[in-house]
């Protein structure tokens, strides 16, 4: 039997990353990385039950060297690693004036030095067989900026950049990179804050959603999967935003 590729997913275990793993898993080997090594494990088990063939690894997307080890020990256990969705990510959300040097280090070592560093670790197999593809997690903030939200949108923002240098240097490859910038997706790291505020943010986004609901994480591997697909193969450096019209750039 033919071995099927072999995608890595950061942030694997929970919202975007997990509906990615999910859907994902139907054509692909996926490694779920993330940091909540208990929840990429019961997400391992309940598809590898249903016949999926899923690795749960833990891995800090800030660690350089863990990233290197991880890669480097599924690389030579499991196998060549061609496909990465560099999705890890969080959330702060502050003013101005009450942003600290720490946060502003984990915000940007979490989405930037993060995503840089896990790609600059599978892609040397990408490259040496000619074979592979990227799909970085902007955001919408990338292009329209957030109130409350300076070093999330900074972050999110130089992602892009990052996507369009690597899709420079890596296309005389063969090897494409994109991003996707999601609008208001329901995952935990919406939910995760007190019911009233919960509840303002949702009708805000009824009234700033053009089509008048949330996206969900189904809909992000959905389009993470065409990005990882020969469908999508003339597209590349592009940013991508599945946001129910609340951006159009
Ligand atoms: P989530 O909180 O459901 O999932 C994030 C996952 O990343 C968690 O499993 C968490 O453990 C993991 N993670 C966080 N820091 C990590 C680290 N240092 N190393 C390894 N794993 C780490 O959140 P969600 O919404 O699925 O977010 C995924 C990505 O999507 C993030 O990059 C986020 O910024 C981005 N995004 C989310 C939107 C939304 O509305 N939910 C909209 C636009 C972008």
């Amino acid at each position: 039997m033919e071995t099927r590729d072999m995608l890595l997913v950061t942030g694997g275990a929970s919202g975007i990353g997990e509906g990615a793993v999910r859907r994902l898993s139907a054509r692909m080997r996926v490694v779920i990385a993330d940091r909540d090594l208990p929840r990429a494990e019961k997400l391992s088990a309940e598809l590898n039950a249903s016949g999926a063939e899923t690795y749960p690894v833990e891995m800090d997307v800030t660690s350089g060297a863990a990233i290197r080890q991880t890669v480097a020990r599924i690389s030579q256990d499991i196998g060549p690693i061609h496909h990465l969705f560099s999705n890890a990510g969080i959330n702060i959300r502050t003013p101005v004036e009450a942003i600290t040097p720490a946060d502003w280090a984990a915000m940007m070592n979490t989405h930037v030095k993060g995503g840089m560093m896990v790609a600059q670790a599978v892609l040397p197999r990408m490259v040496a067989d000619r074979k592979g593809g990227i799909v970085f997690t902007s955001s919408d903030f990338a292009v329209v900026g957030m109130t409350n939200g300076v070093s999330y949108a900074a972050a999110k923002t130089a992602l892009y950049s990052l996507t369009k240098s690597l899709a420079l240097e890596f296309a005389p490859y063969g090897i494409r990179v994109n991003a996707i910038g999601p609008g208001p997706i329901d995952t935990p790291l919406l939910r995760d804050r007190p019911a009233a505020e919960w509840e303002a943010a949702q009708a805000r986004f009824m009234q700033i959603v053009p089509m008048k609901r949330m996206g969900t994480p189904a809909e992000m591997g959905a389009l993470v999967d065409f990005l990882l697909s020969d469908r999508s193969s003339y597209i590349t450096g592009q940013l991508l935003h599945p946001n129910g019209g609340q951006v159009m750039w």
